[in-house]
This record gives structure tokens, C-alpha cells and sequence, in this order.
């Protein structure tokens, strides 16, 4: 208590302002989403709060936190959900807490402003995105969160437009297109990051079949929405190019084949270091993924697999280290980045890190881009190690399948991928969450088929089959290729795995891992640690995980029947700590194949939620059940063999990326209902469930090209239903 002697009316004013200056955070109400630079700096003085994506301006997702810990954890439980509403997609978003609000983002760039407390709805944001822009992103509708800032709330929607909220209302302040061309397919899924007076996003769409998509970021006024900058990841294929550093790296591609210059899409991480005044973002592979396309020789493609340093006031060129030169296994270089200090070689280092898809752990200096520490966290093949003198990899025979299709470790999926990881300066631990599993690369062009675009489809030269390698399907469409009992399996049994792994970025070692998920891709979440000695991640399967931070013992495990694949966050409101995230299937998952048996939306359907957890909190709600329907009599079949064929194709090339046959996040199109088979080119050629994320094709196929689809799903469909009534004989 503070004791007040009055003295005299000043005193008495004096003192109260002290009073109220100490209670503020109580009794003096913040405006909403009141977050600046200063507040940001000192944001471990504000445990309740989660300011941005990973909380503070290092990225951490790590909360100073401690009253949910590792002796009470145990009667963690539900406190409220809110559903996110249709469509049923991936949830990639970590909710900000700023003063007892929540503020998150979902599907297309929809924002939410939520009571955290209880969890109602306050406002909700529609980013009104193009429709046709769901046909962009190669891995689902998703959305990776919003920045808060000074009374606004800034989101990128799938279109690529970038929006400032109010965050009092819910109201647009302003929207800015960040698409240089809506001819090509870009699209922004991630984060927006505040540096400075601007706010910075990124795209991808390289990885989707069009000439000429160069990744970028740009920046916008924070302010006003006027454009600031632009740093182009990749040089102009020909002409005069748009900033000076790109006559560098032009000189590090060849120069045939310029409609083959693409790619270094910076589709998630970005960090900003307000001291040094450098916005940090790492970039894509090129496109397309097989190089030898462009020519023989080995070149380094700048600025693809970097991770770049720029201005935050100019985007001017600070410096790059590029992890993969001449990239042809999908090692894009975007995984969130964590700053902080680290002692190397008994000096402070103020470094930047980052778990790359490559399979290394890298640490640089921030300042000058120096590599400090580049070891491999998971399992590689590709590359026996970096070569610290000249930061590159040392290439191992595995890396070369243009010679024979290669089984390469790790796979496209990356050993991390855009799930946040963790870092907790308490343990001085990095909590990874880890893929450990290969696909095989296969050159087509040496296999007798033919590399080029195709659009609509991935930029695939090489190709990338996995553990559902479809050789037949994969050779009418491309040529014969060697059957996957040819290829050597290095670990059997551990084909595909995934791990939470504790780093430790000084000594460069895994100290504690569990086995999460196997046998399927399950996409287990990104974690968040606390200073209450505890890990949390998601997992695909529903359930949320709590370890020992230090030693990684289990103290939790809470069923959801929901998949989580977003990292949680947590916060303080009236007295109470809560953790929360946001759950559903999808991202990558939307093009590889059915929902894994393993994933909760297998058994449960993927409803879209963000679920809060508290001491003495109940049992999660599960989804309802989900239940897939039999096949029913299709349509009668009237077709030509030839007609199938090119149905075939064109249903691999134009709707495989996002249709699988079995329950999957998009309907089965052998089970459509007679309604959408007699509606069927309404929908597939004029939009008719564009809203929901199914856009138009008639820019791409004609009725002729729609017909054949059809009548292939036909054939399809009375497949499955033959043989489901063979079953049932
Ligand atoms: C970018 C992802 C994406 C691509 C590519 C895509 N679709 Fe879809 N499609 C969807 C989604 C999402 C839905 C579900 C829409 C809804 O819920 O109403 C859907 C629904 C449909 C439906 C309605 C199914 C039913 O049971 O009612 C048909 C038919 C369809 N798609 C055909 C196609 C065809 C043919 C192609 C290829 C030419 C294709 N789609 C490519 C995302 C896609």
C-alpha cells in the first residue's frame, strides 16, 4: 500500500497522478490495441500482454508468464471457444493480447477482435478479398496473423491487399494493393510487420505454373497506406531493373531461358531490429525448381533461399546470406526468424536465427549477416554440412537427381516448415517443432517427359512425389519413371515423422525430443514457451502437449478433437492467465493426399476455433464426429476413352492441388450430389461457389476441357461405387 501524507492540494494532485500512473494498466483504460515502439521494447514488463505474432519484437513466442506452471499445469482445462465460422481451413494464426483484447486473424484475412476474457466477439473484419484469389495459394485459404499497432490492426488478404483496422471498430481506415499483377498469381498468407512508420508484407505464387513471378516485399505507410519501397527477391529477366543490388544478383542467374527466372517468394517469417533499423526476410525457391531448365551450369540465383537484410526506412540493401545456392529441393528460406543475444566464442552476439527447411539451424550476426553457427537440427542428406568459410553447403551425391531420382532428406515440407518455434532465453532452449521425412526427386525432362509451365499447376520441373509416390498416375502424365522400389530407403520405418525438439543454439545440440506424429504427415502445430517452466504445442491428432521446458518431461496432455497447427499464445486478464489457439486442418495439407488418419479431422469435423485454456478449466467440447458418406450411383457414363484421358490431365493439372479423392479439406468430387453434378460447369467454369473459395476456370479450360473433367469423375465415381458394392456382396 502506498501511504499518502496531504500536505496540500498540490500534493494531493501530485500524488494521486502517481497513483494513477502505477495503476494504469487498471484504472486509466488504454485505448484499444495501444502498442508502440516504446512499449514494444519493454514488453517483458508487460507479461499479460502479446503484442505481435511471437509476442515481443524478437519473435520469442515465448510469455514471461508464470502463473500457469509446471506444478498446476496439470488442471489446465477449457475456459471458452469461439468458432471462426465456414470455410473449414487451416488455422495458421497466433491471436495477439493487447489490455484484454484479442485481435487474430483467419481464413482469406479475416480479422477478429474478440473479449479475451470469455471470448465474444467485439468486431469482425471482412477484408472483402477477391474471389478469384483462392485460386492463388498453393496451400490452402490460410492466414498467419495481423500486427497491432498504435490503434490499428494491419492484415494481408489472400488477394494481396493490405489493410489497416480501426481497432476500436472493426472499420477500414485503409486498404493498399500490394500486387504489382493480377495476371500472376500472388497471394499473401503471412503477417504483416510493423518497422518503423511503415508496415511490410510479403507474398508467394511463384509455386504456382505462370512466367514471371518475382517474390517481393514492399512497404506501406503505417499512417496513410502510401506506398514507401519495394525489394524484389530476384533480378528482372531482362530490361533495367527496379533497385541497384539486382544488377549483382542478375549476374547470378543465367541468362537463357529469362521466362524462367522466378521465384525467392517471401511468404512468411519477417523480423524487425528497431536499433539497427533493418527489416529481415528470407525468400523462396526459384522457379521453377529444376535449374538445369535454364541451363548446365551452376549458378547461385540471388536473392532465392537468403535470408536478406534491408532498410526499414528505404529498403535499401543491407546484407544476405544465401543458405541454398541453385536450390532444387524446395528449401525456401522464409521459417520465422527469433532474435536475440547469444554468447559465441565468449563474445555477445546480438544474432538472428533461423530452423531452415534445409534441415540447418542458422545463426548470424544481425548486424552484418556473418554466419555464427550453421549445424543441422534434423536429419539431412542433402548436404554433409556448411562450410563455415564460405557459408555455403558441401553438396553430397544424394543432392544430384538429375544423374537418378534421389530420396532426399528433408523433404519439400522442409525439417521445419512455417509452424513458429519457440525461444526461451530462461533454458536457453529453442523448441523446434521438427518434419523428419524425404521425398524422392525425379527428373522429368531425363525421364522422357517435358518440363514447362502449366498453369495452374506447381512449377514443378522436378517432381516431388512422397510416401503416396503414384507411379502409374505420375508416368501417363509425364513419361515412365523407375518405380519407387528402385530407390533406396535409407531408414525404414521412419519414412515420415515429426518431432518437438529442444535446440540449444550454443552448443549446437538437440538436449530433449518427443516423437509427436509418424506414419502420416500429421502437421503438428508451432510451439510457445513461458517462464512457468513450460512447452505447449498442438498436434495433429488434438491434442495439446505441455513439457517440462527444461527437461521435456509431460505434464499435460489436453484432447481437442480439433487439429491444431497455429502456435498458442497466452496472457493475463482480470488476474488470470489463459492460453489460447486457434485449431483446423488444412495449409499444405489441402495437396497431399486425404486428411492422415492421424489428424483429428479424420474423426472429428474440422471446425475452425479458437479454443482458451485456464486453471480449474472444464473438458474441451469436441467437434461433432465426422462421418464420411458412401458413394451413391453416380451419373450414367457416356464417354470416349480419349475424353477420359484428357480428363485425367487436366483434373492432375488444374484441381488435384486442391481435390483429393477420400475425405480431404475439399469435397471428393467422385461423391458429388446430383445437384452438383447437373450444376457442374456452373460451378467449375462461372463461379458459382466462388464464395466459398472454389474460383472460375473458364480462363483456363473450355467447356469441351470441363465436360472431360466431368465424365473422368464419373468413371471415377462409379469405381469407388463398384467396388464399395463389390464390398458389401
Ligand atoms: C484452389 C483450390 C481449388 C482448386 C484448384 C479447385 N477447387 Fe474445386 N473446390 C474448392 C473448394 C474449397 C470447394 C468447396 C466449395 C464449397 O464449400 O462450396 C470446391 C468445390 C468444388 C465442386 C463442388 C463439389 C460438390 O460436391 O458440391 C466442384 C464440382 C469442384 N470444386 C470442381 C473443381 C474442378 C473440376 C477443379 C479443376 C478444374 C477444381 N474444382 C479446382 C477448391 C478448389
Amino acid at each position: 500500500m502506498h501511504s499518502i501524507r496531504i500536505v496540500s492540494g498540490r500534493a494531493v494532485f501530485s500524488a494521486l497522478a502517481v497513483f494513477f500512473s502505477l495503476a494504469a494498466p487498471v484504472f486509466a483504460a488504454r485505448p484499444p490495441a495501444d502498442v508502440d515502439s516504446a512499449r514494444l521494447a519493454a514488453a517483458a514488463r508487460e507479461p499479460s500482454n502479446w503484442f505481435t505474432g511471437g509476442r515481443d519484437g524478437n519473435g520469442t513466442y515465448h510469455s514471461p508468464l508464470s502463473r500457469i506452471n509446471e506444478k498446476n499445469v496439470d488442471s489446465l482445462g477449457f475456459a471458452w471457444e469461439y468458432d471462426l465460422g465456414a470455410p473449414k481451413r487451416g488455422q495458421e494464426a497466433t491471436p495477439i493480447v493487447v489490455d484484454g483484447v484479442m485481435y487474430t486473424s483467419g481464413t482469406w484475412g479475416f480479422v477478429y477482435a474478440l473479449d479475451a476474457a470469455t471470448g465474444k466477439l467485439l468486431w469482425k473484419y471482412d477484408p472483402e478479398a477477391t474471389q478469384q484469389a483462392a485460386r492463388n495459394p498453393c496451400c490452402d485459404l490460410v492466414n498467419r496473423g495481423v500486427a497491432v499497432w498504435k490503434g490499428r490492426v494491419y492484415v494481408a488478404s489472400i488477394d494481396g491487399r493490405l489493410h489497416a483496422i480501426d481497432a476500436a471498430t472493426g472499420k477500414r481506415v485503409w486498404v493498399a494493393d500490394t500486387v504489382v499483377d493480377h495476371a500472376l498469381p500472388y497471394t499473401s498468407t503471412g503477417a504483416p510487420l510493423i518497422a518503423g512508420k511503415v508496415v511490410v508484407i510479403g507474398n508467394g505464387g511463384s509455386d504456382i505454373g505462370k512466367t514471371g513471378v518475382r517474390g517481393y516485399i514492399s512497404a506501406w505507410d503505417l499512417e496513410t497506406g502510401r506506398f514507401a519501397w519495394r525489394f524484389y527477391a530476384v533480378p528482372a529477366a531482362t530490361g533495367p531493373q527496379e533497385h541497384p543490388d539486382l544488377e549483382a544478383a542478375a549476374k547470378t542467374w543465367d541468362p537463357r531461358k529469362p521466362e524462367f527466372h522466378g521465384g525467392g517468394s517471401p511468404w512468411d517469417g519477417l523480423a524487425y531490429d528497431p536499433a539497427l533499423d533493418l527489416v529481415y526476410f528470407g525468400t523462396g525457391n526459384a522457379a521453377p525448381y529444376d535449374l538445369t531448365q535454364i541451363g548446365p551450369t551452376q549458378f547461385d540465383a540471388l536473392y532465392t533461399a537468403s535470408i536478406v537484410a534491408v532498410k526499414g526506412s528505404t529498403g535499401q540493401y543491407a546484407w544476405h546470406y544465401q543458405t541454398v545456392p541453385h536450390d532444387e529441393w524446395d528449401f525456401d528460406t522464409v521459417q520465422k526468424f527469433v532474435l536475440a543475444e547469444l554468447p559465441v566464442e565468449g563474445k555477445t552476439r546480438q544474432v538472428i536465427m533461423q530452423a531452415s527447411k534445409n534441415g540447418f539451424f542458422y545463426v548470424l550476426d544481425r548486424r552484418t549477416g556473418e554466419l555464427l553457427g550453421a549445424k543441422n537440427y534434423t536429419y539431412v542428406n542433402w548436404a554433409s554440412g556448411i562450410d563455415m568459410k564460405t557459408g555455403r553447403p558441401v553438396l553430397t551425391e544424394t543432392a544430384n537427381w538429375h544423374i537418378a531420382p534421389k530420396n532426399v532428406y528433408p523433404s519439400w515440407a522442409g525439417g521445419h516448415t512455417w509452424m513458429p518455434m519457440s525461444w526461451s532465453a530462461r533454458t536457453g532452449l529453442m523448441y523446434i517443432p521438427v518434419i523428419d521425412a524425404s521425398n524422392v526427386w525425379v527428373d522429368i525432362a531425363n525421364n522422357g517427359g517435358q518440363v514447362k509451365y502449366i498453369d495452374g499447376f506447381f512449377t514443378v520441373g522436378g517432381i516431388m512425389p512422397d510416401t503416396a509416390y503414384d507411379a502409374a498416375g505420375l508416368a501417363r502424365l509425364y513419361g515412365a519413371l523407375p518405380p519407387l522400389a528402385d530407390l533406396s530407403r535409407e531408414r525404414d520405418g521412419h519414412l515420415v515423422r515429426e518431432l518437438i525438439r529442444a535446440w540449444d543454439p550454443v552448443a549446437q545440440k538437440v538436449v530433449w525430443e518427443h516423437e509427436t506424429s509418424t506414419g502420416a504427415r500429421g502437421y503438428d502445430g508451432g510451439t510457445m514457451s513461458t517462464a512457468g517452466n513450460l512447452v505447449f504445442q498442438g498436434r495433429g491428432n488434438g491434442e495439446l502437449w505441455v513439457y517440462a521446458a527444461d527437461t521435456g518431461k509431460v505434464l499435460k496432455v489436453i484432447p481437442t478433437g480439433s487439429h491444431i497447427m497455429a502456435a498458442p499464445s497466452t496472457f493475463e486478464v482480470g488476474g488470470e492467465q489463459l492460453v489460447a489457439v486457434q485449431a483446423g486442418y488444412g495449409g499444405a495439407g489441402i495437396t497431399v493426399g486425404p486428411t492422415p488418419a492421424s489428424s483429428a479431422a479424420s474423426r472429428y469435423q474440422n471446425v475452425n476455433r479458437i479454443i482458451a485454456f485456464k486453471l480449474g478449466g472444464g473438458t474441451v467440447p469436441l467437434p461433432a464426429p465426422l462421418v464420411v458418406p458412401p458413394f451413391t450411383e453416380p451419373p450414367a457414363q457416356t464417354t470416349t476413352p480419349g475424353q477420359l484421358t484428357k480428363g485425367e490431365t487436366l483434373f492432375v493439372q488444374e484441381c488435384s492441388r486442391c481435390h483429393q479423392f477420400g475425405p480431404s479439406i475439399t469435397p471428393d468430387l467422385r461423391k458429388m450430389s446430383p445437384v452438383s453434378h447437373a450444376g457442374f460447369k456452373d460451378i467449375v467454369l462461372r463461379g458459382a461457389l466462388s464464395g466459398n473459395g472454389m474460383g472460375r476456370f473458364d480462363d483456363l479450360l473450355s467447356e469441351q476441357d470441363a465436360d472431360a473433367i466431368h465424365a473422368y469423375l464419373i468413371d471415377e465415381a462409379w469405381k469407388g461405387w463398384n467396388a464399395q458394392q463389390q464390398a458389401a456382396r
